[in-house]
């Protein structure tokens, strides 16, 4: 069971090095006054040592860091590609098979299901993202098969180092026509989640979330906090979904 909401900013390619410093500190700065909340932000790769070094200084035991992607070898001759080892002292998290890889890089659940014991090898912990592509009623049956694929390749005794974020393709924000699930329908898939992985698994939920519809999400028995794109982007947006979120679990 987490002790709190657990609230992922995924900053996705986005951000100057000027505008990640900027955000980074304006959120660090407000988080100083909303508890009860664990805080995870995911910026591009290349900005997470200068934003782990700004929170080294002035640390928040609620705030940490994590990667949107990395590769599943240790390490080779794999041109442009980032090892879960070489992120070891930077960050504490790694999203794993979001959608928009799965989309425009094939990442197969095998590739994601290697990458999540990859991250889990180094002591970090897998933000393993999964989501149906379309609005269909066989949405449990999806998600369910494409999570079992991956987590039975994932080792028992390290299942409680995963974290599971339940995305519907179709509700991410970029996507065309999109809107967000409803509180109902999430948690409906969320359940089914929840069985597969048990109750230490802290399940998230992604897909056009804002201030104005988060409560709706984490009032839900199955949710345990939210996965933010597009207004994690915003200081006073996310920090307002930080001050909603705090001790709502
Ligand atoms: P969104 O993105 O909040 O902009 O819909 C969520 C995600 O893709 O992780």
């Amino acid at each position: 069971m987490i002790r709190h909401p657990l609230i992922v900013a995924n900053w996705k390619m986005h951000t100057t090095l000027a505008d990640a410093m900027v955000l980074a500190t304006s959120i660090r700065n407000g988080l100083e006054d909303i508890q009860h909340i664990e805080v995870v932000l995911c910026p591009p790769l290349t900005w997470l040592v200068p934003i782990a070094e700004l929170i080294k200084h002035h640390p928040l035991n609620h705030l940490e860091l994590g990667a949107q992607n990395i590769y599943q070898a240790s390490e080779g001759a794999v041109t442009g590609e980032v090892a879960a080892v070489m992120l070891k002292h930077v960050c504490q998290y790694v999203l794993v098979g979001h959608s928009e890889r799965v989309r425009l890089f094939g990442e197969t659940p095998r590739v994601v299901s290697q990458k999540a014991v990859a991250v889990i090898d180094q002591g970090l912990k897998p933000i393993i993202c999964v989501g149906e592509p379309d609005k269909t009623v066989r949405s449990k049956q999806v998600v369910a098969e494409t999570l079992q694929t991956i987590v039975d390749l994932v080792p028992k005794n390290q299942h409680h180092q995963i974290v599971v974020a339940y995305e519907p393709v179709w509700a991410i924000s970029t996507a065309s026509g999109s809107e967000p699930a409803t509180g109902e329908y999430a948690q409906a898939v969320c359940a089914e989640i929840r069985r597969l992985v048990g109750s230490n698994v802290p399940i998230l939920y992604g897909g056009s979330v804002d201030s104005g519809n988060l409560a709706e999400f984490l009032h839900q028995e199955d949710i345990d906090g939210v996965l933010v794109g597009g207004a994690s982007l915003k200081a006073k947006e996310f920090l307002k979904i930080c001050e909603i979120a705090s001790g709502m679990k």
